[in-house]
């Protein structure tokens, strides 16, 4: 997605090889003209694919997940981080392993509200090392219900999330796909590829 590359270019702040700090339009201070436009893109994507719901995790997902489920027609539902006051057996739930925090949390849904006849888009904002991802795709296994895929806002292509996700036999779809970054620099996988397709032509 053309317009969030540029933005990222022109606000992100590369903190090191590894984080970016994109807290001035997406994770904190948010455009919400930029969200709609990244809802209706991964609606776009998803169209044809009959989602009844789409499924994030507290907090930074929920404003790309409400977009989406706009664009899409259906509801949205969000994994907690903190153990609501709601008996467990009541809930999907699934621990994660927090690389940045190094400490574990438990995410859960409501089974109310993710029932083996959804068919479930995945959308978040950061596709990282894939440790939440992977635990949104647990609830949806425990729910027996249909996953159609992860759309993630920004991938770190360097980082193992994507591997593990693929693994897993989850498809996944980036708006924007970042292939090495340093202060300064971001190299998009996207950029890349049409050089080579500029090449070759
Ligand atoms: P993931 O790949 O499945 O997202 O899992 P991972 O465990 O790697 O990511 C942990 C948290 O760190 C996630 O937020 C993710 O959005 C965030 N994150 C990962 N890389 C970056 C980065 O380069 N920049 C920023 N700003 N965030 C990053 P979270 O813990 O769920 O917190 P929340 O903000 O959603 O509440």
């Amino acid at each position: 997605m053309k317009r969030l590359q540029e933005r990222i270019r022109q606000d992100g702040v590369v903190l090191s090889s590894q984080v970016l700090k994109v807290d001035s339009f997406l994770n904190h201070q948010v455009d919400p003209i930029l969200t709609m436009e990244i809802g209706q893109a991964f609606a776009r994507k998803f169209q044809a694919d009959r989602v009844t719901k789409v499924l994030t995790i507290e907090a930074s997902g929920i404003h790309f997940a409400l977009a989406t489920a706009y664009a899409l027609g259906v509801p949205f539902v969000y994994a907690k981080k903190k153990q609501a006051i709601t008996l467990p057996e009541d809930l999907y739930s699934v621990p994660v392993y927090s690389f940045t925090r190094q400490e574990t949390y438990r995410i859960s849904v409501s089974k109310r509200y993710l029932t083996a006849r959804d068919r479930v888009l995945i959308v978040d904002d950061f596709l990282a090392t894939g440790a939440a991802l992977l635990g949104l795709v647990e609830l949806v296994k425990q729910a027996g219900a249909h996953l159609i895929g992860v759309g993630a806002v920004i991938e770190k292509s360097f980082q193992e999330g994507r591997g593990k996700l693929e693994q897993a036999g989850v498809f996944v779809y980036s708006l924007a796909r970042i292939e090495s970054m340093s202060p300064g620099e971001i190299c998009f996988a996207e950029e890349t590829e049409n050089m080579l397709a500029e090449e070759t032509n």
